[in-house]
C-alpha cells in the first residue's frame, strides 16, 4: 500500500495531485484536428442527436460531474438535458421514453441505485450510454454504448480525479454530439483548445496546496461551511461541500447563489464561513452582487476568483481570496474543484480523521 501511495501520505492526496496526468490519459487519442473522436459513441451519435431529451443519471460525485456538464451539453447539442439522482428516479418511477437518451455516470460502474435506474431505462426503451472508470463493470456491460474515463484506479473513498475526468469526458461528448452544427464551430474549437491546455492549468492550480492548508487551519474548529456557486459552478459548490462533508466530517452545504435570498441569507453572520465561487464567466457580475450582499451582512467571506480579479471581487480587502487560473468558461469547474479538494483533504488531516476511509462510507455502494 505504501508503495502505491508513492511519496504521498494518503491515496486521496495522491489522486488529487495526479490530476494533470489522469486528465491527459482521459483525453489521449480523443482530440484530433479540432474535433473529438469517441470510438464508443460514434455509431450512436445520430440517434443521440435525434433524442427528444438527454437525461443524466448518477449518484453523489458522479451526479455532480454530470451537473457541471449539463450547461454546455445543452448549449452545444440544443437538446434539453435533465438531471436525475438515481434513487429519486426509482422512487418516483419517473417517465422515460424510447426517444430519450439516458446517460449513466458512475466511477465504479457498480453503484446499485445507478444500475437499477439503468435497468429501468432499458425497460422503457431509452438509448442508454455509460460513462465509467471501470472497464468490464456492470454499467459498461449493460449500456448500449459509452465512454471510459480512463482516470486510472481510484482508491480514496472521496472521488477526486474521477470527477474531473468525468467532466472532461462529458465535455468531449457534448463536442461530439454538437459537431454537426456550423453555428457553434468557433466555440467548439475554443473548447478543444482549452481541453488541450487543461492539464497544464490543473498543475498550476495545484500550487495552491499550501494556501489551502492555511485556509484549512483557519477553519479547523468551525461547525459549518457554506459554498455558493451558480451557472457552470453550481456543481462545484455541491461537489466542494460534499468533499468537506464526507472526509472532514464537517457540516457543509453547497448552494445555488441565485437562491441565496430565498432562505440561506438568514444564516449569515460574522462566524459562519462562506465560500463564494466568482470566477470570470457570464454570471460574474451577479456573483459580485452576491458578495456585496453577504459583505453588507458582515459575512465571513472566502472568494474564489480568476487570477487578477481579487480587487474587483473584494474591493475593501475584507475577504480572503483564492485566485485560480482562468480557462474556457465551461471547463472552469475542472479547475475550481481542485482548491476545494485540497481544502477537504487538509481539513481532514488537521482534524485527525481517516482520509481514505471515512467512517460509515464505502467506495462503491452496491446495495440500494
Ligand atoms: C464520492 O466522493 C462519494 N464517495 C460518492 O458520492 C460516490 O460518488 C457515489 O457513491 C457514486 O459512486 P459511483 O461514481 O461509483 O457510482
Amino acid at each position: 500500500e505504501q508503495i502505491k501511495k508513492g511519496n504521498y501520505d494518503h491515496f486521496m492526496q495522491k489522486e488529487i495531485h495526479e490530476q494533470p496526468h489522469s486528465l491527459t490519459t482521459t483525453m489521449r487519442g480523443r482530440l484530433k484536428d479540432n474535433s473529438v473522436v469517441l470510438g464508443g459513441l460514434k455509431d450512436h451519435l445520430k440517434t443521440i442527436r435525434h433524442s427528444r431529451r438527454i437525461i443524466f443519471i448518477g449518484c453523489g460525485t458522479s451526479y455532480n460531474a454530470a451537473l457541471a456538464a449539463r450547461p454546455f451539453l445543452e448549449e452545444l447539442s440544443g437538446i434539453p438535458v435533465t438531471m436525475e439522482l438515481a434513487s429519486d428516479l426509482l422512487d418516483r418511477q419517473g417517465p422515460i421514453y424510447r426517444e430519450d437518451t439516458a446517460v449513466f455516470v458512475s466511477q465504479s460502474g457498480e453503484t446499485a441505485d445507478t444500475l437499477l435506474a439503468l435497468e429501468y431505462a432499458l425497460g422503457n426503451g431509452a438509448l442508454c450510454v455509460g460513462v465509467t472508470n471501470t472497464v468490464g463493470s456492470t454499467l459498461a456491460r449493460r449500456t448500449h454504448c459509452g465512454v471510459h474515463i480512463n482516470a486510472g484506479c481510484e482508491i480514496g473513498v472521496a472521488s477526486t480525479k474521477a470527477y474531473t475526468s468525468q467532466i472532461v469526458v462529458m465535455a468531449m461528448m457534448a463536442l461530439a454530439i454538437g459537431a454537426d452544427k456550423i453555428s457553434t464551430q468557433a466555440r467548439r474549437e475554443a473548447i478543444i483548445n482549452g481541453l488541450s491546455d487543461l492539464p497544464k492549468k490543473v498543475a498550476e492550480v495545484l500550487k495552491l496546496d499550501g494556501e489551502m492548508r492555511d485556509l484549512a487551519k483557519s477553519l479547523i474548529d468551525t461547525q459549518s461551511l457554506l459554498v455558493f456557486g451558480r451557472g457552470y459552478n453550481y456543481a462545484t459548490a455541491l461537489e466542494g461541500a460534499l468533499k468537506v462533508k464526507e472526509v472532514a466530517l464537517m457540516h457543509s452545504e453547497g448552494l445555488l447563489a441565485g437562491e441565496m435570498k430565498h432562505g440561506p441569507l438568514a444564516l449569515v453572520d460574522e462566524t459562519l464561513p462562506i465560500i463564494v465561487i466568482a470566477t470570470h464567466d457570464a454570471c460574474f457580475s451577479k456573483q459580485q452582487s452576491v458578495i456585496q450582499q453577504l459583505h453588507a451582512r458582515k459575512g465571513r467571506l472566502i472568494v474564489m476568483c480568476s487570477v487578477g480579479d481579487a480587487a474587483s471581487v473584494c474591493p475593501m480587502g475584507s475577504c480572503r481570496v483564492i485566485e485560480v487560473p482562468q480557462v474556457a468558461d465551461c471547463l472552469q469547474p475542472v479547475i475550481n474543484i481542485i482548491p476545494m479538494q485540497l481544502l477537504a483533504y487538509h481539513l481532514t488531516v488537521l482534524r485527525g480523521y481517516d482520509v481514505d476511509q471515512p467512517r460509515n462510507l464505502a467506495k462503491s455502494v452496491t446495495t440500494e
